[in-house]
């Protein structure tokens, strides 16, 4: 076999070919000749969880499409909830399709009164709109009992409808509730985004009319945010998934994971850090300091990005159409000098580290006037529809609970020692 992999246990000089199948090896074949002996693989750097057929994403060349269809394709002509339909049914909708969907996610936006008043309005004046989120959308589980019949098809579409619809909901009112201002209710009159944006800055007027080109810029950035394969949040979604929990508590896990800095919360380190920075003249001297060791460049390096990350490159364009409207944001020159110098530094350019999504998206989001906690929020948004086709496909593909080995290193067996005589 041409492309294969031969592994000779040296114990027994038995070995085994085993064929390598889109760039991988399985673990089924590998364990008929070594039962019981496993990999250690750390954060999972090496080792596919699962067989996907929605997002491909090849690293190396900067390529990132949905269902096969190009992340620029997309961004360019399609809007967020078209493409939430791709990931779901795994083809793009025709227009009856789309307007049926659409006329769902519209009518689901509400949420039930008890969610806002006695759960939203319990949290501290000053809670973190994410930690709102992610304990709201865990709550909406107890208000669909339903949602725990995964596996009738009907019930599990209604849960996915609700979860993509309310999201903005939830995310508007999170917001409201952490600045002191009323919860605005959906306005079902208005598309997806422009709903969001009425539900997060709506004051007196009876109808909030969002710009259009911050509206579709908003719709651009949520195409880019939808899926990115096995990322963090996504394994967290299919982890409690394979548990058979109900698709509220697995969104809940998963936005949990957003949750971090190093994942959801990166944009905000790219603002603090330009921020720090506070001028072009300063870019230099920071750059020296990172490549001694004192911090990263925030924004530039991805696991499996080795090259300039196509969403980056899209952010980019829209960062210069937001700016029309908004006025540029003043950090953006910090950051457009630190590119520029990154980008032909030898530290950088031998460790492959380029601009991730993250490293334009806070500039966008600071300049339409989100403060800086909606960011993992206005991320948790459209990742929403990705995590709901990984946990759709898990459950399709009947798989395992999710269930890894550890490498022990504890203590060796020992006797138990009374209180008083430690
Ligand atoms: N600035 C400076 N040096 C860096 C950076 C950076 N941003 N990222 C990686 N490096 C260096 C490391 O110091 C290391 O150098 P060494 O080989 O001399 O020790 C080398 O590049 C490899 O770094 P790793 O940490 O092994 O790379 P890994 O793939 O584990 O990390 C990560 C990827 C976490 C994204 C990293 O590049 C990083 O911390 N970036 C900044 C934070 C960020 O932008 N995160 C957003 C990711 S995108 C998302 O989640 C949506």
């Amino acid at each position: 076999m041409a492309e294969s992999i031969t592994i000779t246990d040296n114990r027994t000089g038995d070995s085994i070919e085993i064929p390598i199948v889109n760039g991988g090896v399985s673990a089924a074949e590998w364990t008929k000749l070594l039962p019981g002996l496993w990999f250690f693989d750390a954060g999972l750097v090496s080792t596919a969880m699962c067989e996907s057929a929605i997002t491909y994403l090849d690293g190396e060349a900067g390529i990132l499409r949905y269902r096969g269809y190009p992340i620029e394709q997309l961004a360019e002509k399609s809007s967020y909830l078209e493409v939430a339909y791709l990931l779901i049914h795994g083809e793009l909708p025709t227009t009856e399709q789309y307007e049926s969907w659409k006329h769902e996610i519209t009518y689901h936006t509400f949420i039930h009164e008890n969610v806002r008043k006695r759960f939203l309005e319990g949290f501290h004046y000053d809670a973190h709109p994410m930690g709102m989120l992610v304990s709201a959308v865990a709550a909406l589980s107890t208000f669909y009992l339903d949602a725990k019949d995964i596996f009738n098809p009907e019930s599990r579409y209604k849960q996915i409808i609700r979860l993509i619809a309310k999201m903005p909901t939830l995310a508007g009112a999170a917001h409201r509730f952490s600045v002191g201002m009323p919860f605005v209710y959906p306005d079902n009159s208005l598309d997806f985004t422009a709903n969001f944006l009425s539900m997060m800055w709506k004051v007196a007027e009876p109808r909030f009319e969002a710009n259009p080109v911050l509206a579709k810029a908003l719709d651009v950035l949520f195409i880019l945010h939808a899926d990115h394969e096995q990322n963090c949040s996504t394994t967290a979604m299919r982890v409690v998934g394979s548990s058979h929990a109900d698709p509220y508590s697995a969104c809940a896990a998963a936005s949990a994971a957003l949750y971090g800095p190093r994942h959801g919360g990166a944009n905000e380190a790219v603002i603090r850090m330009l921020t720090e920075i506070g001028s072009i003249e300063n870019v230099p001297a920071f750059i020296e300091s990172v490549k001694a060791g004192h911090g990263r460049l925030q924004g530039f390096g991805h696991r499996v990005y080795k090259s300039y990350d196509p969403r980056a490159k899209i952010i980019k364009r829209t960062a210069d159409e937001v700016f029309e409207v908004t006025g540029k944001n003043p950090l953006l020159d910090i950051a457009l000098k630190l590119e520029d110098i990154a980008l032909s530094d030898e530290y950088f350019v031998s460790r492959r580290l380029y601009p991730n999504v993250d490293f334009y998206s806070g500039l966008i989001y600071q300049a339409m006037g989100f403060p800086m906690e909606m960011f993992p929020v206005l991320f948790a948004i459209p990742r929403t529809s990705g995590w709901l086709a990984h946990w759709q496909e898990l459950l399709d593909q009947d798989s395992k609970i999710v269930r890894p080995r550890q490498l022990y290193v504890g203590a060796e067996p020992r006797d138990y020692v009374a209180m008083a005589a430690r």
